[in-house]
């Protein structure tokens, strides 16, 4: 069966222009693939264990194939969980507001749990980063309120969709499709923005 993990970075909830946009990707995949499960992963909503001493020792011990405290354990079995949920998908769509030129730091805690060597990636030597994820495809919303493409360096620069599409296929999931609704703030036509980005995203659907 085909699942489909939504990764919201948003925690605007319904005022959210980048989940608005997702949701016709949403309704448009469900029609593609009725079989299909949707898991949503609303990070403002969920508890990310925190990646502090602990958890970096925790990773450590993985990596070395020691046996550390029993709190490294237990921090290791919570990141196995959230990995496990991030992997068990076939498919992912993620929602992304800029956040001062990047991506909302809710997503780059969610990137720095489940990226993991022997999980989500390998490296190697002489070769480097190798994803594990490969097989799976990604469609990402993304939205700024100022910066568009093109636009002057004052008015910003994008190291969101930079970053995580680098990051996406570093772990193996290609092809990732981009669906974009920027800027949003100072616009007089963002109903008009917003319904052709309804499009683009139902056409990812289709295509994905
Ligand atoms: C903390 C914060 C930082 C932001 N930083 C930027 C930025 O650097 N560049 C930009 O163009 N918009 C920035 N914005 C505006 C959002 O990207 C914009 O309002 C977007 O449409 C929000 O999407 P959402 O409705 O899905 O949350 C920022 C908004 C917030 C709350």
């Amino acid at each position: 069966m085909t699942r489909l993990l939504h990764v919201k970075a948003t925690p605007t909830g319904p005022r959210s222009r980048s989940a608005a946009v997702a949701e016709a990707f949403v309704d448009a995949f469900l029609e593609c693939h009725p079989q299909a499960t949707l898991d949503v992963l609303d990070l403002s909503a969920t508890t990310l264990p925190p990646v502090g001493a602990v958890a970096v020792a925790a990773k450590k011990n993985a990596i070395s194939g020691t046996t550390g405290s029993a709190d490294e354990a237990m921090s290791w079995q919570q990141t196995r969980d959230l990995v496990r949920r991030f992997t068990d998908a076939d498919h992912y769509l993620f929602s992304v507001p800029m956040w001062n030129f990047g991506i909302p730091y809710l997503l780059k805690h969610f990137i720095d749990i489940v990226t993991q060597p022997g999980l989500t990636f390998r490296l190697d030597p002489r070769h480097g980063y190798q994803g594990l994820l490969t097989g799976r495809r990604a469609c990402v919303v993304y939205t700024s309120g100022v910066y568009t493409p093109g636009c002057p360096p004052e008015f910003g620069v994008d190291f969101q969709s930079a970053y995580l599409n680098y990051w996406l296929r570093t772990i193996g999931v290609d092809p990732v499709i981009e669906v974009a609704l920027r800027p949003t703030d100072f616009t007089g036509s963002l109903a008009a923005d917003l319904d052709r980005a309804r499009e683009d995203a139902r056409k990812a659907a289709h295509t994905i």
